[in-house]
């Protein structure tokens, strides 16, 4: 595939047991380019979440591909911090990896993915796996970057399922709802990968030695940092594997015929104390308003896993 026929991508990550997945299936992907990383508080510190980055494009032999640091904090929040039991204190399972070698961008993540747009008109797939901070502030800052993304494909948000950070707000979006909102509303096309499809992709002990017999170093990598998320999801009584929530939104970029999705208007609540955070989609139409966000609803989590795995497994890094 030339690099002409590529669809480029823009990730947006908090690395992040699964944002790495996601990202080592983006570059085992023939189909995608992937022309930068921005980085973002949530799943541990923005400080950690950018070296983790950076480690991911040299571990991708791309230290070449730009990684800009981006928001520390929610707009108008504290950071709390919550996704430390998750994914451990570094982000990364508390497995101990060298210091990365490559340096950081050297402009914020906000003014790089404007940057990045504005170069690129129609051609930027941009790929929250994050809280949406970096990118309200560069729809923010420059609006025509609305006009100028070809689309927005994250994850994040619950449409007909309970939340995973509160009974109804899915991690990415109640971690910062008030950029959620903004994101939401930017009028660009959206396209919402939340927990109604991500938990229904597990991946199990089995399906991970599996990878790990490839013995690449993405594969060896994948293994080591996921023993910390199982152990995770098993402490909550999920025994059937663990959600790969962010490959979900890779996939989708990849292969959108994997999913059923509906075009409908969704709000986020950013103001109520309990359920800030939720993702609305006004199934009636009750609210009148014209559709804003593409939901997934299902997936073909047979045919997504079983892309995983030969993507991953024939990949030679
Ligand atoms: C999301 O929250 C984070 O813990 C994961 O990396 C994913 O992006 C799932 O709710
Ligand atoms: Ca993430």
């Amino acid at each position: 595939m030339t690099d002409g026929a590529k669809k480029k991508i823009l990730i947006d990550t908090d690395p992040g047991i699964d944002d790495s997945m996601a990202i080592l299936l983006a570059f085992a992907s023939p189909e995608i380019d992937v022309v930068g990383l921005s980085t973002v508080f949530g799943n541990t510190g923005g400080d950690v979440t950018t070296q983790n980055a950076l480690r991911l494009v040299e571990l991708a032999g791309r230290p070449d591909i730009p990684v800009a640091r981006g928001a520390e904090k929610p707009l108008l929040r504290p950071f709390t911090g919550k996704g430390w039991h998750v994914h451990g204190k570094n982000g990364l399972g508390e497995v101990e990896f060298p210091e990365p070698k490559v340096q950081p961008d050297k402009r914020r993540a906000a003014t790089f993915i404007i940057d990045t747009i504005m170069a690129n008109p129609g051609e930027i797939t941009l790929v929250p796996l994050g809280p949406l901070t970096n990118v309200a502030l560069a729809v923010a800052t420059e609006p025509r970057i609305a006009a100028n993304v070809k689309e927005v494909v994250l994850m994040g948000g619950a449409a007909s399922v309970p939340g995973n950070a509160s009974p109804v707000a899915e991690a990415n979006i109640r971690n910062d709802p008030e950029a959620a909102h903004i994101v939401f509303h930017a009028g660009w096309p959206v396209t919402m990968i939340g927990l109604d499809v991500t938990m229904k992709t597990k991946m199990t002990r089995d399906d991970l030695d599996r990878l790990k017999a490839a013995n690449s170093p993405w594969t060896d990598f994948i293994h080591a940092v996921t023993r910390h998320y199982l152990n995770f999801y098993e402490s909550l009584g999920i025994t059937d594997g663990m959600p790969i929530h962010d490959s979900s939104a890779m996939a989708y970029v990849i292969d959108p015929s994997l999913f059923e999705t509906k075009h409908v208007y969704t709000d986020v609540d950013h103001q109520s104390e309990h359920h800030h955070g939720q993702t609305v989609p006004d199934w009636r139409g009750q609210r009148e308003r014209d559709p804003n966000v593409n939901v997934a609803l299902d997936v073909d989590s047979d045919r997504f896993l079983a892309m995983y795995e030969r993507r991953l497994t024939e990949a030679r890094p």
